[in-house]
């Protein structure tokens, strides 16, 4: 495929996702929350009955990872939405004798754009490693899915000043798998000590690690416009719009507070608010 194709085709997932296609002026965020092993079928349907309820922000692009069970509700009822869904994780395999994998092309018949791929719980948890996430990223790009790539170094390695290191490693990886269509990978950094545990990295931080990770990938050759990454860990409502304000940062991948409509539409309605 030449350059201008690839282009295309990013320019396109993007589009179908909702990014970066608004006439706001003001920067665009991508808001998504991942519910991991939470919610109910009842909760669900409440939550989104709740998220409909409101008007999406202009320059919010909002986003939510169910369980897969929970998918097939998100495509009965986010139909005429704005709002995007996905799954937390993707099978590397195409098809077959895998028990309790769901494939890339399954996600494309429930009607989704894009995927979670290397979740420090996948990682942690699940031996998901660089090349297995590699796989899983490539997989979904198959099925015209953007994986949404998470990347983040634990404490001892943010400790030990490795953290970059550790990063470059788990983004090359996905480049020696994917090559120059890179740039249709949205990246979620969220280092592993700030997930689940009310502290977050200072902004200084933030700041300094999205440069470090839009480097990398500007590195590989993708383009600037191309380049979106996405903070995580312990975003709440008061904590979003401080986060939102450091450059680099195109968005956020929400656990806890995204469990409740009303602080995820809280964050959603704070983020658009920062120009
Ligand atoms: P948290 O989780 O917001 O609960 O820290 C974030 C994540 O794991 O994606």
């Amino acid at each position: 495929m030449d350059k201008i194709d690839i282009e295309m085709l990013v320019r396109r997932h993007l589009q179908e996702l909702g990014v970066g296609v608004g006439s706001s002026e003001k920067k665009e965020y991508i808001v998504a929350a991942n519910w991991k092993m939470n919610m109910t079928e009842k909760e669900t349907r409440k939550f989104l009955t709740e998220l409909k309820s409101t008007e999406i922000p202009e320059n919010i692009r909002v986003m939510i990872f169910p369980p897969y069970p929970y998918l097939y509700i998100m495509k009965e009822m986010l139909r005429y939405e704005r709002i995007a869904y996905g799954a937390q994780d993707v099978a590397k395999e195409e098809q077959g004798a895998y028990t309790g994998e769901v494939s890339a092309g399954m996600l494309g018949d429930m009607g989704c754009p894009v995927t979670l791929v290397g979740h420090s719980e996948r990682r942690s948890y699940y031996g998901d490693t660089p090349e297995i996430t590699a796989k899983k990223a490539k997989a979904a790009l198959e099925h015209q899915i953007t994986p949404m790539l998470c990347i983040g170094e634990t404490l001892e390695e943010r400790e030990g000043r490795r953290y970059e290191g550790v990063l470059k490693s788990q983004l090359d990886a996905v480049y020696e798998a994917l090559g120059n269509r890179m740039g249709e990978c949205l990246i979620a950094y969220e280092p592993v000590w700030a997930i689940g545990t009310g502290v977050i990295p200072s902004l200084e931080q933030i700041h300094e690690t999205h440069r470090y990770i839009y480097q990398v990938l500007r590195g590989y050759g993708v383009s600037e416009e191309d380049i979106r990454i996405l903070y995580g860990g312990s975003v709440n409502a008061g904590n979003v719009k401080d986060i939102a304000s450091v450059k680099y940062v195109d968005g956020f991948l929400i656990g806890g507070a995204g469990l409740k409509a009303d602080s995820f539409k809280t964050i959603i309605r704070l983020a658009s608010e920062v120009s």
